[in-house]
This record gives C-alpha cells, structure tokens and sequence, in this order.
C-alpha cells in the first residue's frame, strides 16, 4: 500500500519525510494555486511552492524579484487546495540571508500566513547557522544545494554543477552542513550523478533531486515544465503532456467558432423553460 493511502485523513509532516530515507521515493511538484494544488494533491507527499512562481506565474526573469509578499499569497493558496502532503513555501531571494534572525522573522511569517508546514531555503555551509536556527525553534526546513537559483548571478548561469572535483567536494560538504544542522530533507539541483549518489550516501536525510539523477531519494520537477507549458524545457525534464499545444488548440477552435458564430448554441442560452 502506497503511504498516500496509509496516511489518508492526515497531512504528511516533516518526520513523515525525513522516515523516507531509503525508502519509498518522495515524490514532489512545484505547486502555486489552489485548483493546480487540488489536482496535484493526492498523487504527491510534499507540494513545494517554489520562488519559481516568479517565472512560471508572473514572467519574470529570474527567482530574484519574487517578494514575501507573493510566496505567502500562493502558499496559502495552495494549502487552501490540499489535504494530504506536506507544503513546503520557498523562502525568496534577500528574505533570509541576512542572519538567523531574518530567516526566522520571514520563516514565522509565511507559516502563520499560509498554514504550511516547512519552508526551503538555498544555500550550503553559510546557510547552516540559519538552518540550526530556525529548525531549532519549531521551523522545519528544507534545504537546497547544487545549483542554486538565487546565486545565479555569481555562479554565472544554470548549468549543472559539480563538474570538478573542487566543485564536487564542496557540493558535498555544503550537503552534509545542512543536513547536521536539521534539514529534514534537501533538494539537490543540476548536478553530476556522482555528486548525487555521494551526498545520498554521505547524508541521513532524503535528498529530492532535480537534474540530479535516479540516485535520489525522491524527485521534483517544476509543474508547467513536465505538463509542456513551455516551449523549451531543460534537459533534466520529462514532458508528460502537451498542455501548451492542447491550450493554443483549444483556444484557436474556440476563436473559430466564435468568428462564426457556431458558439453559443442554445444548449449554452439562458431561456425560459418551455
Ligand atoms: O523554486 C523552485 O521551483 C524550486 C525547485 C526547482 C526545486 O526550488
């Protein structure tokens, strides 16, 4: 029996997660609305809601600009919309790095505003005093290692990392600092499959892999990415659907039958009934 249906009637927890070491993969997707969240729910055991809303929702052009403001307004959507995983809400760019204090005033914030129940945050050995931190007192975190987003503008674009053996090492190093100082679980982007099998052994806590290989313990991918909303996809992304295509189509034959004027018909007219 899958632990979806074990657990039926209680929202996974962080433990819940972190018991997943070894065992059942932890299956995970970007989620930011309330209908998305009660589609994606009873098939997923933690719906992350990514600062990726940034370029998925509002087109922007990186995670950089996404505020507070807009994590707590799609976090609490989607707990609105769920009932059986654990929702993780990303702590965005320049919410946290500051110091401990700042993690923990933005942390406490998104989890009364939304009900989730963890947040993630990017970074690794630096990131570790904040992680201790905030899991010490009552947040549970997950972190977020490899390819960091947020620190796209020093590390020079969104190519795979770990590519060197410094690289590598360091990558592992920043694993294992997050995962001493509590995370209950991790994600690890863009990274060499070497590098993925070496924090799964070096680290007690699931690693959820993106671009990082079958070596993890679970995997997530960006929602819109794998349902084919958007033209170019990254290598490390299975497409399961054509949406983009099937949207473009919907909404062309729609046009069409509007300019003709074959919709409405009356089966979709308010008359009186006869
Ligand atoms: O923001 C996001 O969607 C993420 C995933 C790519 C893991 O952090």
């Amino acid at each position: 029996m899958s632990a979806q249906r074990q657990d039926q009637g209680r929202r996974l927890a962080a433990p819940d997660i972190a018991a997943r070491k070894g065992a059942e993969p932890v299956v995970c997707l970007t989620c930011y609305t309330t209908p998305m969240a009660e589609l994606l729910d009873p098939h997923c055991d933690v719906l992350l809601v990514g600062d990726s809303v940034g370029q998925v929702i509002y087109g922007l052009p990186s995670t950089l600009p996404v505020t507070l403001d807009m994590m707590c307004a799609h976090g609490a959507a989607v707990v609105r919309g769920s009932w059986h995983s654990l929702v993780a809400v990303d702590m965005p760019f320049g919410a946290y790095e500051g110091s401990p204090e700042q993690a923990f005033a933005s942390a406490s914030r998104i989890m009364k505003e939304t009900g989730c129940a963890a947040v993630k945050l990017e970074g690794g050995q630096a990131m570790a005093p904040t992680v201790e931190f905030l899991s010490s007192r009552g947040i549970p975190v997950i972190g977020h290692v490899g390819l960091t987003p947020q620190a796209v503008n020093v590390l020079g674009g969104y190519g795979a990392r770990g590519k060197s053996v410094d690289e590598a090492q360091h990558i592992e190093e920043d694993a294992i600092a997050i995962a001493r100082a509590g995370a209950f679980c991790m994600v690890v982007e863009g990274v060499m499959e070497e590098v993925a099998t070496r924090i799964a052994n070096a680290v007690d806590v699931p690693i959820i892999g993106i671009g990082a290989s079958a070596e993890c313990d679970g995997q997530v991918l960006v929602i819109d990415d794998m349902l084919g909303m958007f033209e170019r996809t990254p290598r490390f992304v299975k497409r399961y659907d054509d949406l983009a295509g099937r949207i473009g189509e919907a909404a062309r034959v729609y046009a069409d039958e509007v300019r003709s004027r074959a919709f409405p018909t009356g089966d979709q007219t308010y008359r009186p009934k006869g």
